[in-house]
């Protein structure tokens, strides 16, 4: 509503917002508030609408972060703390095959960070970029917030849900395009790019001078024997983000890391030491020893998988006809046209009359998104079991 004021020209002044900050809500969060106004009235939600783990953080996390509350905390270099860079940068030879100087490394505040830090060096303001849609809704509600323009291209089961090079010539004919941006897996569809896909994408966006900025969140959270490929593997000149807060379990320490060509690690570094000066210390005290807690983490992604088996088998069952292949992450984007046209109005009554918490599609893609909900499968599987007993109940199919 102010922003609509505002827009018009109207209500500008010192007190009022400014433009840039009229992004829209995450519809998820919003949700998410409602359930927990319903389980303060008592009622009992399972909640599907959030992406982030039910496990908590590994035990050789928590160890470290006891620990280092033991000694001093403060700042550390903007950059990150050595050891932890080092440790990525070895994670890259290990897991990917490729050579990364820990120069090369930067950790942040998260991966939101990462993309704020990305958008902020690599771009000026009124530029284009590109991303997939559906995508994650931050990458667009970023860009605009930096005064960027974000250019959504609609994928469809054609491509795999993907973008491919034909794609980033035919937006460029519209006006040049700084960058591009893709997830894979994605959220909200856990869709994963082929190999040579996302090869072939890395090559035309360099060809056409485009930053290619690969969110790797949900590495690691894959599915039936697949592979994550890094877009490092294709190009040292890609700008990679990630986390620790998908595979490792850390959504709450905010902690994440991006891998940027030589030319970006000072101008990222000038701005992270003006934007936020450092990342907690005892965050990245605590995720050094993430990478070694394997087995744990390979336990929680084996209920995953778990509920994964069992919404794939159940919500066809149901009626559910298309659900978007779901390789990795830990999500199922399902049409919702079989019983509602209004994804909202849809996930409104199954949290209201059911107890069921689903996010609405809109929020990742404001074109078509009315027709999907997101189911978020990262729970316990009792959770699930009980999700889809209630789905199944309100939709007159139990
Ligand atoms: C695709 C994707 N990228 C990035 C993020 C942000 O995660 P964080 O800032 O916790 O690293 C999320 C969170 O849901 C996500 O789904």
């Amino acid at each position: 509503m102010d922003a609509e004021v505002k827009r018009d020209g109207k209500g500008r002044g010192p007190t009022g917002a400014s433009e840039r900050s009229a992004v829209d809500p995450f519809l998820a969060m919003d949700v998410l508030a409602e359930a927990t106004r319903l389980e303060g009235e008592g009622r009992s939600i399972v909640h599907m609408e959030v992406g982030q783990p039910g496990a908590p953080a590994p035990k050789a996390v928590l160890d470290a972060a006891r620990e280092a509350l033991a000694g001093p905390l403060g700042y550390t270099e903007a950059l990150g703390r050595a050891p932890l860079r080092e440790r990525i940068a070895r994670h890259y030879a290990e897991t990917y095959g490729v050579e990364v100087s820990p120069g090369n490394v930067i950790v942040t505040t998260g991966s939101s960070a990462g993309f704020m830090l990305a958008f902020l060096a690599g771009f000026d303001a009124g530029q284009r970029i590109a991303l997939p849609s559906p995508g994650y809704p931050a990458y667009r509600n970023i860009l605009k917030a930096l005064d960027l323009i974000p250019v959504e291209i609609e994928t469809t089961a054609e491509t795999r849900w993907a973008l491919t090079p034909e794609h980033l010539e035919q937006v460029s004919r519209d006006g040049p395009i700084a960058g591009v941006l893709v997830a894979s897996p994605a959220n909200p569809t856990g869709t994963m790019m082929e190999p040579d896909a996302l090869e072939a994408l890395i090559r035309k966006a360099e060809e056409l001078g485009m930053w290619f900025i690969s969110d790797e969140i949900y590495h690691g959270l894959v599915y039936e024997g697949r592979r994550a490929a890094s877009a490092l593997e294709t190009s040292p000149d890609a700008i990679v983000v990630n986390s620790f807060s998908k595979y490792y379990c850390m959504t709450g320490w905010r902690v994440g890391w991006m891998i940027v060509p030589d030319r970006l690690v000072r101008p990222v570094e000038r701005l992270a030491q003006n934007l936020y000066i450092s990342v907690p210390d005892l965050s990245q005290r605590a995720a050094l020893a993430a990478f070694d807690a394997r087995e744990e983490l390979e336990a929680v992604r084996a209920v995953y998988a778990q509920n994964r088996a069992l919404l794939r088998s159940r919500l066809p069952e149901l009626g559910f006809e298309t659900i978007l292949p779901a390789d990795g992450a830990f999500y199922l984007y399902a049409d919702i046209t079989p019983f509602a046209d209004d994804s909202v109005a849809f996930s409104r009554a199954l949290l209201q009359e059911a107890g069921v918490a689903v996010t609405p599609g809109p929020d990742f893609d404001p074109v078509g998104g009315h027709r999907f909900v997101r189911f978020s499968l990262a729970g316990q599987h009792a959770a699930m079991v009980e999700g889809m007993e209630r789905l199944a109940h309100h939709l007159g199919r139990s």
